[in-house]
């Protein structure tokens, strides 16, 4: 019997780590998903190479190319759509998702945050976490809601602070768990285990 499989569309801006983390969970059987589309706001990320190179479609769309967020979000929209997107996967998106991507989505849509939220949201929330001194970190997925790394959590990893680490040691040990837990938490949306409750994220255990 075959599984039906979550059609994921992942956003992202940079290098695409974690999209990778998500296209080798998918191709290697373990996740119950596929990643039918990747769109960057980025015509030079090296994510919509990483797509290509798994014959995944692959689209940039360029902010200053639409003459308002809306039109620039009506496109990205229309092409997780076209692509069939299920589920919209935010790995390392740099802008702040509006109401015309997200309202279409609200529910479906989740994000990957490199710290323990609710510390430490924005923008390199790694660094954040090591300038501030903190001895655990690591990495959160959410839900995306209308305020910045602030919706109903799905998973997280803690990664200690050892002596001798600097931020750069730091980041690459919750990268690794990133690589980990994205895929994770996917697969408990795909295996339907996963259930909104206010404010929180109830995750059942059953097979
Ligand atoms: C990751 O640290 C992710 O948590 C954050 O942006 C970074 C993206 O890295 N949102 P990559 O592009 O997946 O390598």
């Amino acid at each position: 019997m075959t599984t039906q499989k979550l059609k994921l569309g992942v956003l992202a801006s940079g290098s695409g780590t974690n999209l990778q983390s998500i296209i080798d969970a998918c191709e290697a059987g373990t996740i119950d998903a596929q990643v039918c589309v990747v769109v960057s706001d980025n015509e030079n990320a090296k994510a919509l190479e990483r797509a290509r190179n798994h014959n995944i479609p692959a689209f940039s769309f360029t902010r200053k190319s639409f003459g308002s967020k809306k039109e620039f979000e009506d496109a990205m929209l229309k092409c997780l759509e076209e692509h069939g997107t299920e589920l919209v996967c935010l790995a390392g998106y740099m802008r702040i998702v509006g109401a015309t991507l997200l309202e279409p989505y609200a529910g479906h849509m989740i994000n990957i945050h490199p710290a323990l939220l609710p510390s430490f949201p924005g923008l390199e929330g790694q660094n954040q976490a090591w300038e501030y001194g903190v001895k655990v970190s690591g990495c959160t997925v959410h839900f995306v809601d209308d305020k910045m790394d602030n919706g109903p959590i799905i998973g997280q990893i803690a990664v200690d602070v050892r002596e001798g680490d600097t931020a750069e040691t730091l980041q690459k040990r919750i990268l690794e768990q990133e690589h980990k837990l994205y895929p994770h938490c996917i697969q408990l949306i795909a295996k339907s285990k996963v259930k909104i409750e206010g404010r929180k994220v109830k995750v059942s255990s059953s097979s």
